[in-house]
């Protein structure tokens, strides 16, 4: 018999339940064992649920009951959820989350304590929702020397977008709209200025190249400055306009992760995921590249990579299989993002396009519908960034837009 604990009964939490409950007797074949859910641990009541008998304001009650031997931590945040999960490790009790921040944040230290009480940190839902990507990259794809790993880690960013884009809905009524279905984090911000995407990519990261990369040591930008009219440039160049997480190897032996939004081309699968979906692209030297697709965010999606990880701690239990990677003290092995070579597309006004030519020879310059006169759009060749910079400054007018193009080599 395997009990389980629920830890937080809001969107991840009630979904997590349900699933459980829908599909109890499949679970429990698929893991051997016969599984159930003895607590659920929340702040507030809930009289009126079928599991009212289930919560428990005190999360002693959990931790103090040798029955409990799988804890879903869906709480967020590293404040109780830090605590819990520490304390919960320390007794043995295997942890499964989809709290990216924690394994962003903690990943390394709480790894090490699974591995040293011999139990499980499992986080197959931090990352892509209901997208198997933990698992695969520590497992399926084991054989091979990663070379980068880039993709569309926010589904709240990606619905917002498409919603933009395809729809004309503003902004503000998009956001309003991912927050009702579930996809956004507590406090959105943490979606829209790309911080959710960035703590996502330092644990792919760190997963693929077995250190820990804290989202501090990340260039981390999101999407409140674009414009439509980028988007329109976008699309007369041959692509969509994305928000990417990416890490790759650089030339000198570090690495680079990044998030930013960026011109993403047509012939690039990502440029065709929309709504609350994810895509996750990850290269390597046998596979080449391999892509895993699927909903990024939401209530069951979530819950059904929760489920997975619970049935995996189960199985089990009294062996440590966590994925692991080393602590890292510095970011010494981190590279700066202004040695990137990368071609970047520049709106400007106030400059002529034979103006942009002399300063960015070979651009590659772009028009729009209803383009006002003074208006300048252009891809610069690839270089570094930081010569970019330089250039850009001196070619002057109103910079309206600079945004990357996604490129990995
Ligand atoms: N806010 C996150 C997103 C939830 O939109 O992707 C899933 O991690």
């Amino acid at each position: 018999m395997s009990k389980i604990a629920v830890l937080g009964y809001g969107v991840v939490g009630s979904g997590t339940v349900e699933l459980f409950y829908k599909n109890k007797e499949k679970i429990s074949k698929k893991s051997g064992k016969d599984m159930d859910i003895k607590y659920i641990l929340d702040i507030r009541d809930f009289p009126d649920s079928p599991y009212a008998d289930k919560f428990t304001k005190n999360f002693d009650d959990i931790l103090n009951d040798g029955e409990v031997t799988v804890i879903a931590e869906v709480m967020g945040g590293v404040g109780d959820a830090y605590d819990y999960t520490k304390k919960a490790l320390g007794k043995g009790k295997s942890v499964v989350t989809s709290n990216k921040e924690l394994v962003a944040k903690k990943g390394a230290e709480l790894l090490k304590i699974a591995a040293e009480h011999n139990c499980n940190f499992l986080f197959e839902a931090s990352t892509g929702g209901a997208i198997p990507i933990i698992r695969p990259m520590h497992q399926c794809l084991a054989g091979n020397d990663i070379s980068a790993v880039a993709g569309i880690l926010n589904g709240t960013t990606n619905f917002i977008l498409t919603k933009m884009i395809n729809e004309s809905m503003s902004f503000d009524d998009a956001l309003a709209l991912a927050q009702k279905l579930g996809y956004a984090e507590h406090d959105p911000t943490a979606d829209v200025e790309g911080h959710d995407a960035c703590r996502k990519i330092c644990i792919l990261a760190s997963l693929a190249f077995g250190k820990h990369v804290y989202p501090e040591w990340v260039h981390c930008e999101g999407i409140t400055k674009l414009t439509l009219q980028d988007v329109e440039y976008a699309r007369n160049w041959g692509g969509e306009i994305k928000l990417i997480g990416s890490v790759k190897k650089t030339e000198d032996g570090k690495i680079l992760p990044m998030v930013r939004p960026a011109f993403v081309c047509n012939n690039n699968q990502l440029s065709h995921i929309s709504d609350v979906f994810n895509g996750i692209m990850v290269y390597g030297d046998a596979v080449d590249e391999v892509m895993f697709y699927g909903r990024g965010a939401g209530k069951l999606p979530t819950a059904s990579a929760i489920v997975a990880d619970i049935v995996d701690a189960a199985k089990m239990s009294g062996t440590s299989i966590s994925q692991t990677w080393e602590d890292s003290s510095d970011n010494s092995f981190i590279a700066d993002y202004k040695d990137d070579i990368v071609p970047i597309y520049v709106r400007v006004s106030g400059i002529s396009a034979a103006q942009a030519e002399k300063v960015f020879p070979g651009a590659e310059f772009l028009s729009r519908k209803d383009q006002p006169s003074d208006e300048t759009a252009f891809v610069a060749p690839a270089m570094k960034e930081r010569d970019f910079d330089k250039k850009l400054a001196e070619l002057g007018g109103n910079v309206l837009g600079n945004i990357r193009v996604l490129e990995l080599d």
